[in-house]
């Protein structure tokens, strides 16, 4: 019998013993590297029993306390845990000294101490310290830490700042307490790209890119991202670096896509390396988006990091809003918040309405590595993006301050947090908590009443049910509204009404004429507004609303309406007035190409898939597809002229460069070629991917002829270029099964995880090659069930190695049961087939588990 390993919130204990200070000294092999480490407790409680996690892969060579060997009738080891009897342990303060041996080289679940290329690295949250050495593996255990490295890799880094380095051996010292999930060490052959910067207060800090020789050439980026990140902490949150160096190493293997390691980030190469015949410009923005993120969690995360794993949201969701204002700064505000809800609808409502929704602070879990969420993360970020609605710039910054000063050096939780915005602003959150605290999207409905020259707003508000919560309370919603004028003009400005009921109206008075209603403006909550208005008041909004979002929000909801119409076999008038609309709307020279990007592009089958589901119909993958074509093709055969002159108009002149300016363009360029291709053959494309000067352009044109099944040159080519490149090979590998014809999808995904640079121990390939398809709506969810067999077969291959990312790719099932009952029958057959392995990883039988209960 397994025992249940559900982990509770409610269970939270403090650990009954202080850690004073840590020091680690590691002899590095690839098999046999020896961590001898001293931790000096002090008990908290009388006589309580010393717990340790550490599993069965350390091989424990010796064990003493204040030097003296203990007996092994004196320990137990059970599972991942070894217990010392408090009767064992002296009175008062004492140091604990192990020696264990472990094996890098055979660790490919990239948890803990493993090798990337060479390259010794390590990875450590959330629970990957446990597998380096028996410790407190727990984030409110924290501790000073002092690391030797013994290894003939000419780069020996670990945490804090260089105590003394000699060949052959470094010593770091690292003086803020940091729990364990924030230890890091690399060893390796490994080039730096390096520069400095001095703080507010004038300290000065070496700053290195550390990437393997060869890739300096692509390291600058990232260099001056972080530059940025570091001035822009200190400008907008008064943060201000606490080291005196900062390390930010790029390795091949990794689960994730970067780390935040105290004062030595680790990151996937892919968030590191770029140049402009390598990276896209959406690459471009996620490095600098990234490097921000690991950044900030300096302070949100590491100076005040998380008192259990329950609590993630508090760093996550706050570094991701962090890192979202950063780039909204840097770039363009109204585009970066269309792409955050585009993201969020895409994948965090599809989350939200499925078998694996849960709360931003979930109350359980059975592995931690399954809840690194679109819930944690973007629908943390967005929770506190309504805080800030609620209180305001000034009480916000207020709040910040005080959390900062208040928990500076805490492992905090959800509570602390919400009562330094109480503290700092006066008001009552505890309604707002709910949003921490239930999972699933609130429907909203709102209806307009006109009288008199009074307007009335009423809405109500319900929350279905999600797995363990029956009954949803109503929730504080925010919902920003504007009132615009029959000529175009705003009457009334923003103002945001507070909805705390499950229903409730609230009135405009004297006002003119009857005004249009800009509502939802900012997408200032994450809820679906439902709101029943006619075609022409969606046309006029998308003409006319002063708000960005409830500008492009108008044009999608015109093209969500018709394509869902058309894809339950219905006509809508919808269409016509999209393509009417779009067309003025493309034509807006003076408009910002990036978001006429945006608002040309359809929304994509997924999204469609969802908002289906969402009204209590089946989505069919084919017919969505179907409908989603003949949509384009109307578009292009409408507006040819003007998309071609757009795509003539919007070339990159001269050099490349990755700005939001340039980006915008590309951007742009690239949705006028997918709707031209479908009535020039596939002439501009062919052209394109051949004269582009930079990667955004050659694979935007690529897909296309993906699309069109006109690439087999371009992909040789490709692979010509750049088969020793792995970022751009994953591209090569990705771009075959997501953009491919749908019924050909799964034969292709097939044939390329035949093919010899199909590494798929590496995570960048797997997700590359099974996350392409995944993507592949109606390619994935083929009627014959093969792209389930397929994907499900790799998930079970790759949960041998690799246990967390065959659990993250198996959310591809997460929507599973919202399709016809063929399909459910097949998709479950196939997630039966998962379940039935033995062995099966506690990751992937907590997610199985999950989506079949
Ligand atoms: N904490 C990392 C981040 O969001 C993500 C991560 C989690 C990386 C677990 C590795 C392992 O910034
Ligand atoms: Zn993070």
């Amino acid at each position: 019998m397994q025992e249940d390993p559900t982990v509770f919130l409610n269970d939270y204990r403090p650990y009954p013993f202080a850690l004073d200070r840590v020091r680690l000294s590691f002899t590095l092999a690839p098999r046999g590297t020896v961590v001898r480490s001293d931790l000096s407790f002090t008990p908290r409680e009388q006589g309580a029993d010393l717990a340790l996690d550490g599993g069965e892969g350390l091989r424990l060579k010796r064990l003493a306390i204040d030097g003296r060997e203990i007996a092994t009738g004196d320990y137990t080891r059970e599972g991942e845990a070894l217990v010392i009897a408090g009767a064992a342990l002296p009175d008062g303060a004492f140091t604990l000294s192990a020696e264990v041996e472990i094996d890098p080289a055979d660790n490919t679940a990239f948890e803990g101490l493993y090798l990337s290329g060479g390259i010794f690295c390590t990875q450590c949250e959330a629970q990957g310290f446990r597998h380096i050495t028996f410790y407190p593996d727990r984030p409110d255990v924290m501790s000073v830490f002092e690391v030797e490295i013994l290894s003939d890799k000419p780069v020996l880094l670990s945490n804090g700042n260089p105590a003394e380095t000699v060949a052959g051996r470094a010593v770091w010292s690292d003086p803020w307490p940091k729990p364990a999930y924030l230890f890091a060490l690399v060893a390796g052959d490994l080039r730096a790209v390096s520069g400095t910067f001095t703080t507010m207060s004038g300290r000065a800090v070496d700053l290195n890119v550390w990437v393997r020789p060869g890739d300096e050439d692509r390291a600058g980026f990232a260099l001056t991202s972080l530059v940025k990140s570091m001035e822009w902490d200190e400008r907008v949150y008064g943060r201000e670096y606490d080291l005196d160096v900062f390390n930010i190493v790029a390795v091949d293997d990794f689960n994730m896509g970067a780390m935040e390691n105290k004062g030595l980030n680790i990151f996937n190469s892919k968030l590191v390396l770029a140049s402009p015949e390598t990276a896209t410009d959406a690459d471009y923005e996620r490095i600098e988006g990234v490097i921000a993120h690991e950044y900030f969690h300096n302070w949100t995360g590491n100076r005040i990091t998380c008192r259990d794993w329950f609590q993630l949201c508090l760093k996550e969701g706050l570094t991701v809003f962090r890192d979202q204002q950063f780039t909204s700064d840097l770039r363009s505000a109204p585009v970066k918040r269309i792409e955050d809800v585009q993201a969020l609808r895409t994948r965090q409502f599809r989350e939200d309405a499925g078998p694996l929704a849960h709360p931003p602070r979930p109350d359980r879990y059975q592995e931690i590595n399954n809840f690194y969420t679109a819930t944690v993360y973007e629908k943390g970020a967005e929770v506190i993006g309504m805080l800030k609605r609620l209180v305001g710039d000034d009480g916000y910054r207020d709040a910040l301050d005080l959390y900062f000063d208040r928990h500076d050096g805490d492992a905090a939780t959800i509570e602390d947090w919400l009562k330094v915005f109480e503290d700092a602003t006066g008001r009552d959150l505890s309604q707002f908590s709910r949003w921490y605290t239930d999972a699933g999207t609130p429907q909203v409905t709102m209806t307009e009443t006109w009288t008199d020259g009074a307007l009335t707003l009423s809405f109500t508000q319900k929350t279905d049910p999600t797995p363990g919560q029956l009954v949803k309370p109503p929730r504080v919603i925010p919902i920003a509204v504007g009132l615009i004028g029959p000529n175009g003009d705003e009457v009334r400005p923003t103002e945001v009404l507070e909805m705390t009921e499950a229903e409730q109206s609230f009135t405009f008075d004297g006002l003119g004429a009857r005004p249009v209603v800009s509502a939802l403006r900012g997408f200032s909550a994450p809820i679906i507004l439902e709101r029943d208005l006619d075609t022409e008041t969606r046309a006029f909004l998308l003409a006319h609303d002063t708000d960005p979002f409830a500008r492009w929000e108008a044009g999608r909801g015109l093209a969500l309406r018709a394509l869902s119409a058309a894809a339950m076999g219905e006509e809508d008038e919808n269409a016509d007035a999209f393509i009417d609309a779009i067309g003025r709307l493309i034509a807006e020279d003076d408009t910002d190409a990036a978001f006429r990007a945006l608002c040309l592009r359809l929304p994509g089958e997924e999204e469609i898939a969802t908002r289906l589901a969402a009204a209590g119909q089946i989505p069919d993958p084919d017919a969505i597809h179907a409908a989603r074509e003949r949509l384009s093709l109307r578009l292009a055969v409408t507006h040819e002229a003007l998309l071609a002159g757009i795509f003539d108009a919007m070339e990159t002149p001269g050099d490349y460069s990755p700005d939001a300016d340039g980006a915008g363009r590309r951007s742009l360029r690239l949705a006028a070629l997918g709707l031209l291709t479908r009535v020039d053959g596939g002439l501009r494309a062919q052209a394109l991917e051949r004269e582009a000067g930079n990667m955004t352009e050659r694979m935007g044109a690529l897909a296309v002829l993906v699309s069109l099944g006109q690439a087999d040159e371009a992909l040789a080519r490709l692979r010509a270029d750049f088969g020793d490149n792995r970022l751009v090979m994953d591209k090569w590998f990705t771009v075959q099964p997501m953009a491919a014809p749908p019924a050909d999808a799964v034969r292709i995904a097939r044939t390329l995880s035949e093919d010899a640079a199909f590494d798929w121990t590496n995570p960048n390939r797997f997700r590359a090659l099974i996350g392409g398809l995944s993507a592949n709506h109606a390619g994935f969810h083929a009627a014959d069930g093969s792209g389930y067999d397929f994907v499900a077969d790799w998930l079970i291959r790759m949960d041998g190695k690799n246990p967390q990312i065959a659990a993250r790719m198996s959310t591809a099932f997460e929507t599973w049961n919202r399709y016809d009952a063929d399909r459910q029958q097949k998709a479950r057959a196939a997630l039966e087939q998962i379940a039935a392995v033995t062995g099966l990883s506690r990751n992937m039988a907590e997610m199985v588990g999950r989506m079949l209960s």
